[in-house]
C-alpha cells in the first residue's frame, strides 16, 4: 500500500451558501428566486441549516467520526459587509463560533473568501467588472483577517476564477447571467488583481499564512487520437481553463487574451500552495462551426448514459497527471475538491478510491501532495443544479435536516484510518488509477 507523507490533510470541503441557509444579502439570492435558474426550482433558503441551526457542530462531529482533521468552509462575503462598508460584527462572531468548532474537533480549518458569491451592493456596483472590484475584495479579505486570523492562518483567496468567470460571464447562466468573452476575460483579469491584493492583505497581517487559489483543473485529450485539429481543439481549452489564470499567479503576467502581456502588482509569486479541484476530463473535438466555444466541442461523458450534462469523463489517471504536472512549481500540493454526485449505487465509493489511488501513486514518487478534500460531506446547494445533484458522503433530508450515511462515508473512513488505499479496497475500485 503505498502511504501519504506524515501530517496529510484528510478533509471534506464545502462553502457558505451552499451549507448556510437564510442568505439574504448575495447576488445569488436574487438569482436563485427568478424561475428557470435553478433546476429543480429549489433554493439555499435552509440547505444545510448551518445559520439558523447551527448544524455545523452536528456536521463536524460527522467529520470527526470519519477520523477527518481538516475542513474546508468559506466565508460569505455578503455577510461580513452587507451593504458597503458595514461590517456585520454578528456574522464575524458566527464564523469565530464555526472555526472554534472546528479546532475544538480537531479538524485544521482551510478558509475559502470567494466561492461564487458576491454582496448585492457590490455586483450592483459593476462587480467583477469594476476597476475597484480588487480594492473593494482586499478590503474585506483585511477585515476578515483581523477577525478571525488568530484561529486560521490556511487561506484560499478565491474559488476557481475560471468556472466564476465562465459561467457567470461567457455562458450566462449564473448571476451576473453576462454572455460575453470579451467580459468574461475582463472579469478573469480583475480576479487576478483580487487574488494579488488579498494575497498580500493577508500576509500583511500574518506573515506566516498559507495562502493560495483553489483552482479547477481539468484534462482536455483529443477526442480522437492523433487527430491534429482535435488536438488543436484540446490545447486551446487547457490554456483557457488551466494555464490563463494559473500562470498569472506563477510570473505576474497577463497573457492574451487577458491582456498582452502586462504585469499584475504583487501576482508573481503569489501562492504558498496549489489548490487543486479536479473532478473530470473531457475529450475534445474541432468544431468548425462553433465559434462561441472557441471552435471547440466536448464529447458528451462515455462512461455512463445517466448522468447529468455537467459531468465529464471519469479518468482518475487524469488527478495523477495533474499533479504532476505541477511538481515543477515546487509548492506544495492540495486537493481542495474532488467528489462525484451519488447514483444511487457504489459508484461514488469506487470514484473515491480510485481517485485517491492515483494521488498515492504521486505521492510514491515525490510529488509533493500534502492533502486531499472531498467534496462534499453533506448533500449542498449545487448553484444551477439546485439539489438534483447529491455529492455528499452523507444524504441530506431538508425537511428534518437528518444526515444519513452513504456507502462511500464507510469507505473514506477506512481510506482515512489505513492513510491509503489497501489491497482490497484498490481490487473494489473499479477505475484504473493508471489509464
Ligand atoms: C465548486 C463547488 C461545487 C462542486 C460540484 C466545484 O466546481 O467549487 O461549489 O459544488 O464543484 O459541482
Amino acid at each position: 500500500m503505498t502511504s501519504f507523507p506524515a501530517g496529510f490533510l484528510w478533509g471534506c470541503g464545502t462553502s457558505a451558501y451552499q451549507v448556510e441557509g437564510h442568505n439574504v444579502d448575495a447576488d445569488w439570492s436574487d438569482w436563485e428566486r427568478v424561475p428557470g435558474h435553478i433546476a429543480d426550482g429549489s433554493d439555499a433558503s435552509v440547505a444545510c441549516d448551518w445559520w439558523a441551526g447551527a448544524a455545523y457542530r452536528l456536521d463536524f462531529d460527522l467529520a470527526r467520526s470519519l477520523g477527518l482533521n481538516a475542513f474546508r468552509i468559506s466565508v460569505e462575503w455578503s455577510r461580513v459587509e452587507p451593504r458597503q462598508g458595514h461590517w456585520d460584527e454578528d456574522a464575524l462572531s458566527y464564523y469565530r463560533r464555526v472555526l472554534l468548532a472546528l479546532r475544538e474537533r480537531g479538524l485544521a480549518p482551510l478558509v475559502t473568501l470567494h466561492h461564487f458569491t458576491n454582496p448585492r451592493w457590490f455586483t450592483l456596483a459593476g462587480g467583477w467588472e469594476s476597476q475597484r472590484a480588487a480594492s473593494w475584495f482586499a478590503r474585506y479579505v483585511k477585515t476578515v483577517a483581523d477577525a478571525l486570523g488568530e484561529l486560521c492562518d490556511f487561506w484560499i483567496t478565491i474559488n476557481e476564477p475560471v468556472v466564476y468567470a465562465y459561467f457567470g460571464y461567457v455562458d450566462g447562466v449564473w448571476p451576473p447571467g453576462r454572455r460575453s468573452f470579451r467580459r468574461g476575460f475582463g472579469v478573469l483579469a480583475n480576479l487576478v488583481r483580487g487574488h494579488a491584493a488579498a494575497y498580500h492583505a493577508l500576509h500583511a497581517l500574518q506573515p506566516s499564512a498559507r495562502v493560495g487559489v483553489a483552482h479547477h483543473f481539468r484534462r482536455f485529450l483529443p477526442a480522437t487520437r492523433g487527430a491534429r485539429l482535435d488536438g488543436a481543439a484540446a490545447r486551446v481549452r487547457d490554456y483557457m481553463m488551466n494555464r490563463l489564470f494559473f500562470l498569472a499567479t506563477v510570473d505576474g503576467r497577463l497573457r492574451f487574451p487577458l491582456s498582452l502581456g502586462s504585469r499584475v502588482r504583487g501576482a508573481a509569486g503569489s501562492q504558498d500552495f496549489i489548490g487543486v479541484n479536479y473532478y473530470y476530463s473531457e475529450r475534445t473535438a474541432f468544431a468548425s462551426r462553433s465559434p462561441g466555444q472557441l471552435f471547440t466541442r466536448t464529447q458528451p461523458p462515455a462512461w455512463r448514459a445517466d448522468v447529468p450534462s455537467f459531468a465529464g469523463d471519469v479518468r482518475p489517471a487524469s488527478l495523477y497527471e495533474v499533479v504532476a504536472g505541477l511538481r515543477q512549481y515546487q509548492l506544495p500540493i492540495y486537493v481542495t475538491e474532488n467528489g462525484l454526485f451519488d447514483l444511487g449505487d457504489e459508484t461514488q465509493s469506487r470514484f473515491l478510491v480510485s481517485h485517491v489511488a492515483a494521488l498515492a501513486r504521486a505521492a510514491a514518487e515525490g510529488v509533493p501532495v500534502r492533502g486531499y478534500f472531498w467534496w462534499t460531506l453533506v448533500d449542498n446547494f449545487e448553484w444551477a443544479e439546485g439539489y438534483t445533484a447529491r455529492f455528499g458522503l452523507f444524504a441530506n433530508d431538508r425537511a428534518s435536516q437528518r444526515r444519513t450515511p452513504r456507502p462511500s462515508a464507510a469507505v473514506y473512513e477506512r481510506l482515512v484510518r489505513a492513510q491509503g488505499v489497501d489491497a482490497d479496497l484498490a481490487r473494489a475500485s473499479g477505475w484504473s488509477a493508471r489509464r
